[in-house]
């Protein structure tokens, strides 16, 4: 080792141990431990360029191709596409009274445990208006009387079942009211309330 390479290392940042002959690093020596200028291991050099590689890769892929895989929004929809019939949104539900057995049964279930506190159990009226006779205040249509039992009339009393009954048991028990209930003579009718609708 010359002198000039040592002057040359020395104006470079590390210097040269006479003893050993290893590398040092300029004024990096506390308490007698001295800092070596060694090269870093050829596997940590490539792990780094490879973790450079895959960064650029990624970005290149979701910033300027919007990759499927790599789009939060895109994952979001998909997962909602699979997600079970009840997540969906009450438009999914077709609008349209249900007469089958079943539905019901299940809305003839759902009035006599909620509704009929107030509406009674024969639909004659109480609290509420009367569900036999041909005076609706809100309407008679399917989309009406849904309504009405989703977001309530607060202001008069009835209360709203979004949070309490699923979009379909709201359908079958309103399904119950015009289709059971509605038409029937009640042991004691309430006066009609708001308009007839033939
Ligand atoms: C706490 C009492 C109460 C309960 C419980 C209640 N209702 Fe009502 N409901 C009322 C009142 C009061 C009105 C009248 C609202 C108005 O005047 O606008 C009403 C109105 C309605 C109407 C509209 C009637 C019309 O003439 O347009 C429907 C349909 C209805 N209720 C269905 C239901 C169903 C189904 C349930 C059970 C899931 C239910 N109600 C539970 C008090 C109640």
């Amino acid at each position: 080792m010359t002198n000039t390479d040592e002057n040359i290392r020395k104006e470079e940042g590390y210097e040269v141990d006479t003893a050993t002959n290893v590398r040092l690093i300029k004024d990096h020596e506390y308490d007698g431990i001295k800092e070596l200028d060694n090269d870093m291991p050829s596997w940590w050099v490539w792990l780094f360029i490879i973790t450079i590689a895959f960064s650029l890769i990624y970005l290149v892929r979701l910033w300027v191709f919007r990759a499927d895989d790599l789009l939060q929004e895109k994952e979001f929809q998909k997962e909602m596409a699979a997600a079970p019939k009840a997540n969906k949104p009450v438009e999914e539900l077709a609008m349209a009274w249900l007469d089958d057995d079943m539905s019901l049964n299940n809305g003839k279930e759902t009035w006599t445990k909620i509704c009929a506190v107030c509406h009674l159990a024969d639909g004659g009226g109480l609290v509420g208006p009367n569900m036999t006779d041909n005076y609706w205040i809100h309407g008679n249509k399917v989309e009406d009387l849904f309504a009405v039992v989703t977001n309530g009339v607060i202001e008069k009393g009835m209360i709203p079942y979004k949070d309490q009954l699923s979009p379909r048991q709201r359908l079958e028990v309103i399904s119950y009211v015009m289709l059971r209930l509605h038409g029937t003579t009640p042991a004691t009718p309430k006066e009609p309330q708001g308009e007839l609708y033939e």
